[in-house]
Formats: C-alpha cells, structure tokens, sequence
C-alpha cells in the first residue's frame, strides 16, 4: 500500500462537506435534534446562537418559535446551502474556535457537531463569551464509547493484510460527562443537567447504509488509500459488523450521546 495523507489537523472542523449528500442519505443527524429545541426551549424575541448549524433546518425549526437565530459554520458548502435553503435566516461561516459576535446571545445550540471540533477549550471558551449571564448553552453531540464498534472494526481493518497500520486518522472528540462538566465550569457555565446514554441510530439507504456512513464521515481516512484499498477496507469493516450492527436489512451505528444544559454564572 502506498503512502497515506497525513491525518488531519487536530485544529477546528477541517472536514469537507457535501450538503447534498448530507441532506439526502444522513438526515437522521439533524432530525434527532428536535428533543434538543425542547431542552434549550428558545422564547420568542430572543437572540440564539446554532453552533455548527450544517445545512440549517436546526435553525429554521428554533427560528419558528420567534426566535432571532444565527447559523454558524466552519463549512462554505453548508454555509451557501443553509443561504439558499433558508434566505430569511443570518447564517455566518466562521470557526467554532475563534469567534465574536457584537451583541450577546440569550442562548447558544449545537447539536451532533461539537465531536467534530477538538479544540474543545477554545469553543467554550467562545460559548461563555457570547452568552448574556444567565444565558443557556444546549448542545448534544458523541460521548465517550460513542461508534466504539465501528472504530474499533476500522482498526481491525487497517491492520488486515494489503491495509497499512495507522491509528492516527480519528478525528473526533468524545468526553465523559465529567470531563465536559469540567471544561464548562472552567469556563464559567453552571452545569443544570447531563446525561450520556446509548441511542443505536438506523442508517439510511439499507445494505448500502454503512458505506454511505463511512464514505461521508470517515472520509478522511477513505480518501487517504487507493480505490482497491478503500474497497477492501469497506467490506472488512462490514464484515466484522455485520453480526453485531445489521438487524432486519437496516445498520446501526452505535451512538452514544452527552446531552448537557449549562447557564452562563452571572458576571
Ligand atoms: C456522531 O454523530 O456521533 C458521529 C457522526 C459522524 C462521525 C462520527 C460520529
């Protein structure tokens, strides 16, 4: 096997996006969000911050509250598509790590995006910045064991023959409900609820599920081998799930989620 690109930078959200293929075949990712909107409850008139706000149907559901809220991304391709899906709303492409408003928000939302930022000081450190006192912060993304058997079936993958070894390419952030309590107090957000749980997450698109899955969000490491390679690494890590993750002609990506509601201490 040829030489690999290196892993990507442990930096903000370098990943590329497809909207289209994430509005299309990955949908789940953002209909799972609706619990979330309960927890935050925004109230009409005020100001909400969606942090990693992809395509923006997130936004637009809080924006039918009243709310006056704000898409942020790091990607162009998700920024343009939430512009055009969603004109009347203010989406702004900017890193999770390092922004600034002019005004403060009343509340700041994130749902299945903070795993894919690891610079997860730097992001709350922005989260409290922004946020009145008092201010809500409701996010939910991968915690810790989250797709623990699909990480675990790729580093079975890369070690089978023909597959060089490389246990750099994981780009994702996944604490404990202590670790995160912990980064938020730092930061100056009071922790009201935290709960990690299990939620096994129907794949779209049948047999072709799981493919679909790892062509779109492990990318950076498909993309890093030949075709032939990538081929074989897909089947070997369908293979090693397929007792496990495939019920009824439907994957599963074993999902474990951190689901927190922090307020920003008063000043
Ligand atoms: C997740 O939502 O937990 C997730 C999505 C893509 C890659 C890894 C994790």
């Amino acid at each position: 096997m040829g030489e690999r690109t290196p892993a990507p930078s442990r930096g903000s959200c370098e990943k590329q996006w497809d909207p289209a293929l994430y509005d299309s075949k990955h949908s789940f990712v953002w209909k799972y969000g609706a619990e979330l909107i309960e927890l935050l409850a925004p109230q009409r008139g005020e100001r909400v911050l969606d942090l990693g706000c992809g395509t923006g149907h997130l936004t637009q559901q809080m924006a039918l509250t009243g709310a006056e809220v704000t898409g942020l991304d790091f990607s162009p391709a998700m920024i343009a598509q939430a512009r055009k899906n969603y004109p009347h709303i203010e989406f702004v492409e900017a890193d999770a790590a390092a922004f600034e408003f002019a005004q403060p928000f009343d509340a700041v939302f994130s749902n299945a995006a903070l795993h894919w930022m690891t610079k997860p000081e730097a992001v709350v450190a922005c989260v409290a910045r922004v946020l009145k006192p008092g201010g809500r912060f409701a996010a939910e993304f991968g915690g810790k064991g989250n797709i623990e058997a699909i990480r675990h079936a790729i580093r079975q993958a890369l070690r089978a023959p023909g597959i060089a070894r490389d246990e750099e390419w994981n780009p994702w952030y996944y604490p404990s409900i202590a670790e995160y309590a912990s980064l938020l107090e730092r930061h100056g957000l009071a922790v009201r609820s935290a709960t990690l749980f299990d939620r096994p997450t129907a794949l779209e698109e049948g047999e072709q599920g799981l493919r679909l899955w790892l062509e779109m969000f492990a990318s950076s490491l498909l993309e890093s081998v030949s075709p032939d390679q990538k081929e074989e690494l897909i089947r070997h890590v369908e293979d090693q799930l397929r007792p496990t993750q495939f019920r009824d002609g439907t994957w599963y990506a074993d999902y474990t989620r951190i689901r927190v509601l922090a307020r920003r201490e008063p000043l």
